[in-house]
């Protein structure tokens, strides 16, 4: 195991809710690194939450923040330069909320307001984020931000609502904002598209267990787990990779290369019954 990647570095890490939380796994794993970050998540999850428990493990500041208020991200990247002592070298959004989903409005019967908050919260955020951050000149030279998506934001999957859209949107900023950013700071944005992972915000999505194993079947190596993603985040906030910038990466054991494996072939053939007709002819149904 590689140690010390991240030593030296400053960071600020959105979205550890619970350990089992993507971004709670990255936190855990950019400590081990020898990083210094502070995390940050919503005044609820601030103060009522496991996330407190995180804070101490890590000796990371709390800072509270909604992310859709430039305000409040602001006060994010002002504190924690002050805390940590210097420029910001990674970020880590680890963000993603949809009413529409919650209060299971299908994507044929949208409540737009719920559409413009999940808009706001799970992609426009990073617009903010990374518009605070170039404004303020919050992060450093080669410094590198990531924010995960799905890939739902390519495919069609059914039940990922309008997730889907926040997430194609949540990888055009990358794309878009990496372009600037890169040319003028040499400042480094991606997204990771991560496998489907049991999260709170994963399990919110209708019929997640079932995704979840199909996706397993489908891939050569199986599912990323948020171990796994917070490995390749913490590579990707490392000097070993400054030079990827606007991609969208697929963390997903092989599953957006694959049509169909063997043994998901071999799952979906198990739920035909199989059966022969009174002419004698054999039938699947
Ligand atoms: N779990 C999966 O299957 C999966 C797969 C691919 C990508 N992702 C993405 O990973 C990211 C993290 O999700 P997770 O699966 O770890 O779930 P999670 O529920 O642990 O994390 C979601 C986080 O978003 C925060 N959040 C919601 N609204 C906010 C707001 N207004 N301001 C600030 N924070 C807010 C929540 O408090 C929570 O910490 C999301 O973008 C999600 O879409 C998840």
């Amino acid at each position: 195991m590689v140690k010390n990647l991240l030593e030296g570095k400053r960071g600020i890490i959105f979205g550890a809710l619970n350990d089992k939380s993507i971004a709670w796994k990255v936190a855990e794993m950019a400590k081990e690194q020898g990083a210094i970050f502070t995390l940050s998540n919503t005044e609820v999850a601030c103060r009522m939450g496991e996330v407190i428990e995180l804070s101490k493990k890590c000796d990371a500041a709390l800072i509270p923040a909604d992310a859709t208020s430039v305000e409040d991200l602001k006060n994010v990247f002002e504190k924690s330069q002050e805390i940590l002592g210097g420029k910001i070298d990674f970020v880590l959004h680890s963000i993603g909320m949809s009413l529409n989903v919650r209060k299971k409005r299908p994507y044929n019967d949208l409540d737009y307001n719920f559409l413009n908050k999940t808009l706001d919260i799970s992609a426009i955020s990073f617009h903010k984020m990374l518009q605070v951050a170039y404004q303020m000149d919050a992060i450093s030279e080669w410094g590198s931000v990531i924010a995960l998506s799905y890939i739902a934001g390519q495919r069609t999957f059914c039940d990922y609502n309008d997730m889907a859209d926040a997430k194609a949107l949540l990888e055009s900023i990358a794309r878009s904002f990496g372009y600037i950013y890169g040319r003028e700071r040499h400042v480094r944005i991606n997204t990771i598209s991560q496998s489907p992972t049991m999260t709170t915000a994963g399990s919110g999505v209708k019929g997640f267990d079932g995704l979840l194993d199909f996706a397993d079947r489908q891939s050569p190596l199986g599912n990323a787990l948020a171990e796994d993603c917070a490995n390749f985040c913490c590579a990707m906030f490392s000097d070993l990779t400054k030079k990827i910038t606007m991609q969208n990466l697929y963390h997903d054991g092989g599953f957006s290369s694959i049509g169909m494996s063997e043994r998901a072939m071999h799952q979906y053939n198990l739920s035909f019954q199989h059966h022969v007709d009174p002419k004698g002819h054999e039938k699947n149904e």
